[in-house]
């Protein structure tokens, strides 16, 4: 059992990841609708991943004696300008959620909470890679550009990493 600190940290996370988990099936949405069909798929994938790392927490909460609750999210974004912007307004998502993972490390670590703590570790490194992925497109955006056929191969690339991650890590991406 951990504090009621702990608990609301761990429930605050819920909320975010359920949160990244919405942003992304939006912007799955707004690709889909762009005819970015690689990107599209990228980012179902990208959703179902962040709904597996809120279920995670959910069930560790409550297994741990905890009461995972859920929680509504706030509206996401449902437009943006371009595929530029979609990237961007990702990384700087996973930004956001890396720094709640670290702050929920401090609360587990000053409560001498090293089970929790090591549990965390997950999202640590998985923050980690998120980051280093969407760095990874936005400069690859960078370098190919979006004009002319950029936006075609930014697609396909898109494409490729949806199918590694379908591939390596089991998900679904609603049939696309
Ligand atoms: Fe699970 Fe990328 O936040």
């Amino acid at each position: 059992m951990f504090s009621d600190k702990l608990e609301k940290s761990l429930n605050q996370q819920v909320k975010l990841e359920s949160a990244a988990s919405a942003l992304y099936l939006s912007m799955a949405s707004w690709c889909e609708k762009k005819k970015l069909n690689g990107a599209a798929s990228f980012y179902y994938a990208q959703s179902e991943e962040e709904r597996q790392h809120m279920l995670k927490v959910f069930k560790y909460i409550n297994e741990m004696g905890g009461h995972a609750k859920v929680a509504s999210v706030d509206q996401v974004d449902l437009d943006f300008e371009n595929i530029r912007q979609v990237v961007q307004r990702s990384l700087e998502s996973e930004k956001m959620v890396t720094a709640s993972v670290h702050q929920l490390c401090e609360v587990a670590r000053e409560e001498k909470d090293y089970g929790t703590l090591n549990f965390l570790q997950f999202y640590v490194d998985e923050q980690r890679e998120e980051e280093v992925l969407f760095g990874n497109i936005l400069d690859r955006i960078e370098l190919i550009g979006l004009e002319g056929q950029g936006l075609y191969y930014i697609d396909k690339e898109l494409e490729a990493l949806a199918k590694q991650k379908i591939k390596t890590e089991g998900i679904s991406t609603g049939g696309k």
